[in-house]
């Protein structure tokens, strides 16, 4: 087992920003519309599933699933729990959760969620609120990693986690976020913000529109419209995960991608493969800098000529002491199940960006590899939460 299977101490990552009113009578706002507040969360990695969690339930972590629709906790001996299975379909991406009965009020329950709130100047206070919460057999328990109380689902469904605490509340309005020593993020991104596109057939995951694909600032050939998404079919896209560590890509686009990598690498000694990972390098051979093992970067090209550069260190995997791995896997042939999308991002190239999704807008922002600013996500300061 490697040193990143093992079950590891968790480590801040990011920050969830949701919006939560105070309660009423605390304060008013000047227009006369009731003040928000942010609540914000560590996002905590598990060593042994690669999955993250917040800790959200009375202290036990749920695994954050960018695309899950609702909150969802395992083992309930609740007899009218109705739900059979909220399980992980690796070649589409996406967990799915179904139900044995017909939908309806009588398969969710009410569950306590507590939080810390904000107001940016003050250290965070604690708030308590109620969410609607679906149960799930105890096999889930099995794919989740140890002490988790369930999975909180943040798409754009109803009955996910922001859904519910911003209609619960009243409020969608945006959110900043600080970094110390005081970077200010949040508004650049907001300017740079790209559309999130919805797949009518899927359930609110995030897609995002990619253009092609560079390696060493060349461009990958690729077919034309291999990352479109097919809204009619639901299937093609490029979509955001966050219970995927490795970026999952097509054959018809993770071919000549990989062939790409390997030719810009040709100089650096080999390791054998070892699945899921199909090139791997001696990790000696690298230069160390800043931004991670000195390599070829690779571009997500997206919209306005803007691109999602990865380095090294979102490039490559650690996967022992002596070698590292592209972290890009294939998708696989016999992968075009329902709703498989071209791409899943996985949350290794997420990894120290800061990733600010605006659901009122529709909009998401993605920083890039923060070491390139000299800060990383450890340097958010929950004392005092956002600006
Ligand atoms: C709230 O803040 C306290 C003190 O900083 C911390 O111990 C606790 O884990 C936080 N709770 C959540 C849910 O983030
Ligand atoms: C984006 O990446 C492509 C391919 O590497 C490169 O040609 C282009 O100059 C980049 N654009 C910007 C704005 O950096």
């Amino acid at each position: 087992m490697s040193p990143h299977g093992s079950s590891s101490p968790v480590l801040p990552l990011l920050v969830l920003s949701l919006l939560l009113l105070s309660p009423p009578g605390t304060f008013a706002g000047g227009d006369g519309r009731p003040p928000s507040k942010p609540i914000v969360t560590p996002i905590s990695k598990d060593g042994a599933t690669s999955l993250y969690t917040i800790p959200v339930k009375g202290g036990a972590p749920l695994v954050l699933d960018l695309a899950g629709p609702l909150v969802c906790q395992p083992g309930s001996p609740d007899p009218c729990c109705a739900c059979t299975a909220y399980s992980y379909n690796p070649p589409s991406g996406f967990w799915r959760f179904r139900h044995r009965g017909q939908r309806g009020s009588g398969d969710l329950t009410r569950t306590p969620l507590s939080a810390n709130a904000t107001d940016g100047r003050n250290p965070p206070f604690p708030v308590c609120f109620p969410a609607y919460a679906a149960c799930a057999p105890n096999g889930l328990l099995a794919s989740l990693p140890a002490g988790a109380a369930g999975v909180a689902g943040l798409s754009r469904q109803p009955l996910s986690l922001p859904s519910q605490v911003a209609s619960r509340l009243k409020v969608a309005s945006p959110f900043e976020l600080q970094a110390s020593p005081p970077v200010e993020l949040a508004e650049g991104l907001r300017q740079n913000a790209l559309p999130l596109l919805v797949n009518p057939k899927n359930n609110g995951a995030y897609y995002i529109r990619v253009h092609g694909i560079a390696v060493n600032q060349a461009r990958v050939p690729v077919p034309a419209g291999a990352f479109d998404l097919d809204r009619r079919q639901g299937t093609g896209g490029v979509v955001l995960s966050t219970v995927t560590r490795l970026t999952t890509l097509r054959s018809d686009i993770f071919s000549p991608l990989i062939n790409a990598f390997d030719a810009a690498t040709s100089g650096i000694p080999r390791r054998k493969p070892m699945p899921p990972y199909d090139l791997c390098y001696e990790a000696s051979a690298f230069g160390s800098t800043r931004l991670g093992p000195g390599v070829a970067n690779v571009d997500l090209m997206l919209d306005g000529g803007r691109n999602w550069t990865l380095p090294g260190a979102s490039s490559l995997v650690q996967v022992d002491e002596r070698t590292l791995c592209f972290a890009f896997q294939n998708m696989g042939v016999g992968a075009t199940v329902a709703n498989s999308p071209a791409v899943i991002v996985g949350t290794h190239p997420m990894e120290d960006n800061l990733v600010l999704f605006d659901l009122e807008k529709g909009t998401v922002g993605i920083s890039g590899l923060l070491r390139r600013m000299r800060i990383n996500c450890g340097n958010f300061n929950f004392a005092m939460g956002s600006s």
